[in-house]
């Protein structure tokens, strides 16, 4: 600065182009300057890529501090050092709850053409969002990952996306280290978050665009993907809206066309058809089964009727971990209550002898109810090997037990699913609750007219009154929004610790550099207008003080300069 200031005294007309940079000044001329100025960008561009990598802000998986001075061949000997990735996944699992693979699927394992986690944990504190983890999931199916609101779905995705950093345990997808070798898993990755994370500004189309492209698709496939995938999620007619000005629906669809554009071999999930109409589900349904052949494919849902319809294989999560594995029907025979029979009559009145029909032929069935004409019987699995000879008599005896039709269904994947972990307890609150209201309901009913005391609530119209009543609701309201930005500030760490740590150890340092010895003060200099090079600060005065005045006219110019 000193040099630009030194040059526009110089030069009279400032710095510009063509200038002569390497006028020196103080040993320091101005394309010195700029050379190091030019280094800084670089040195702080390296850094800043470096520190990134090793100190990713919010999301990303850290890396080791010396990750750059790892060369090719150091890389393939740690992978050749790697242990090999631990196959039992029911390790402390009950095997029962845990569906046997086909043979086909089991020889996936052996060449590396699945995606096996093991034993993965993540804790946020002292709090396991997900325990212990191990989940193994095949090409060409679709894995749908079923679990309670904060059940660790997404958690568990975002460790296998590289957003969070386990605390433990493996993941491997064809063949790679999902943690240590994630910029070579994320070409093969299409992930749709539970939150879409789109470009405001870019349309559909530049979207999918863009994306194919960064999945390594050919130029000359771009369009053609890009057209099948507007058509199969229904976006033809928004394909030039800029993303901002979608509906939370389609911008859900785009996120979902987002992860299965391109050469993605992975596509996680999170919630893709949250906030879709039916038909828009109903076609994405269509386009994830047209789509999952080379891919593995990983889905969380809440809709018991998609993980049903979709899930090849079905996971169901609880307090971070997973209870039960395998596909609908191997779910619901486990854990089902079997199947249900429900009877149309052709009379309203009781038919005692459908019940007695039914208990001489299958003793373990159970009434459930019989409401108006239709009665409804549990058939436990158990009871199955029956089933041939029960339905041949009853479909004979049909008219004679008055009895116009029936239909069998198996147990749905929703019973299951509240049957398992906080399913259960759900269920248990809802009995709960169900008790004490009725216990509640009874009590009530017992109370007398005169044992209620009802507290007296007046509004008063007073003038007085109501400009108390608004101060009062004012101090109130001010109270807490004050109590709420004291939350709120404390909470932040980082506001915290620029507004009133940093200012502090500022001042502290301060003080300590005002007492230390090297800042004590300077021996007094004599100023002088002489002190400085006579042409550079007296260029615009010449005709006044010229540098050749010499002797009393010096000691002159010296107090005139302290003026
Ligand atoms: N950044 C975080 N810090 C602390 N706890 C977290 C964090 N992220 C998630 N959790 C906790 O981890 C648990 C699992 O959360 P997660 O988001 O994985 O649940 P989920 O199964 O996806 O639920 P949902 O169905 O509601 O999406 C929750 O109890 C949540 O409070
Ligand atoms: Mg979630």
């Amino acid at each position: 600065m000193k040099q630009l200031l030194f040059y526009n005294f110089q030069t009279g007309d400032g710095l510009k182009l063509g200038a002569n940079t390497s006028f020196v000044y103080e040993n320091y001329s101005l394309s010195a300057g700029m050379s190091f100025l030019a280094l800084d960008a670089v040195l702080y561009l390296a850094l800043g890529l470096y520190l990134d990598q090793v100190l990713p802000s919010g999301f990303g998986v850290p890396k080791p501090w010396y990750f750059c001075f790892k060369c090719g061949k150091r890389q393939q000997i740690l992978r050749e050092d790697m242990q090999p990735l631990n196959d039992d996944e029911l390790a402390g699992q009950d095997p029962r709850n845990f569906e046997p693979v086909a043979d086909a699927l089991k020889r996936q394992e052996g060449e590396d053409e699945c995606l096996k986690v093991r034993g993965l944990v993540k804790r946020f504190g002292d709090k396991a969002a997900v325990n212990g983890t191990s989940l193994t999931m095949y090409k060409g199916q679709i894995f749908a990952l079923l679990g309670h609101n904060g059940a660790g779905k997404t958690t568990t995705l975002s460790m296998l996306t590289g957003l969070l950093k386990p605390t433990a345990g493996r993941a491997e997808v064809f063949g790679l280290d999902m943690f240590s070798e994630m910029a070579e898993v994320r070409k093969i990755l299409g992930v749709c978050p539970q939150h879409d994370v789109l470009f405001r500004n870019l349309t559909p189309e530049e979207h999918l665009r863009l994306f194919a492209a960064f999945k390594g698709s050919e130029p000359g496939e771009i369009d053609a993907q890009v057209e099948q995938m507007l058509v199969d999620i229904d976006l033809v007619d928004q394909r030039n809206q800029e993303a901002r000005t979608l509906s939370g629906g389609q911008k859900r669809k785009l996120s979902v066309a987002i992860s299965m554009i391109g050469n993605s071999k992975v596509v996680m999930l999170d919630e893709p058809t949250s906030g879709m109409d039916t038909t828009a589900r109903r076609r994405l349904w269509d386009m994830l089964k047209k789509n999952k052949g080379d891919k593995i494919v990983i889905l969380t849902t809440h809709y018991m009727d998609e993980a049903d319809i979709l899930g090849d294989r079905i996971a169901i999560m609880s307090e971070g971990d997973v209870q039960c594995t395998g596909s609908s029907l191997f779910l619901k025979k486990r854990y089902g209550a079997g199947y249900n029979l429900v009877i149309a009559k052709q009379v309203r009145e009781p038919l005692p002898e459908v019940d007695k029909f039914i208990m001489a032929r299958l003793p373990d069935a159970i009434k459930l109810q019989e409401v108006s004409s239709e009665i409804t019987y549990q058939l436990p699995s158990e009871s199955s090997s029956k089933f041939k000879q029960f339905f041949t008599d009853f479909d004979d005896n049909l008219a004679a037990l008055r009895l116009r039709s029936y239909s069998v269904g198996i147990t749905t994947l929703e019973e299951v699913f509240l049957k398992i972990g906080h399913g259960e307890e759900v269920e248990r609150a809802r009995d709960e609750d169900g008790m004490n209201l009725k216990a509640q309901g009874e009590k009530l009913m017992n109370v007398k007219p005169e044992d209620l005391e009802l507290e007296e609530y007046t509004i008063s119209r007073d003038g007085d009154d109501g400009c108390s009543a608004a101060l009062a609701g004012f101090l109130d309201q001010l109270q807490h929004l004050s109590t709420k930005k004291l939350l709120t500030q404390f909470r932040d760490r980082q506001i915290l610790a620029v507004e009133i740590l940093f200012p502090i150890i500022l001042l502290v340092c301060m003080f300590a550099f005002s007492k230390a010895k090297f800042a004590s003060d300077s021996p007094a200099v004599a100023l002088s207008v002489f002190a400085y090079p006579a042409q550079g600060l007296w260029h615009n005065e010449e005709a006044i003080l010229q540098p050749s005045i010499s002797g009393n006219d010096r000691s002159f110019i010296d107090a005139a300069t302290f003026l």
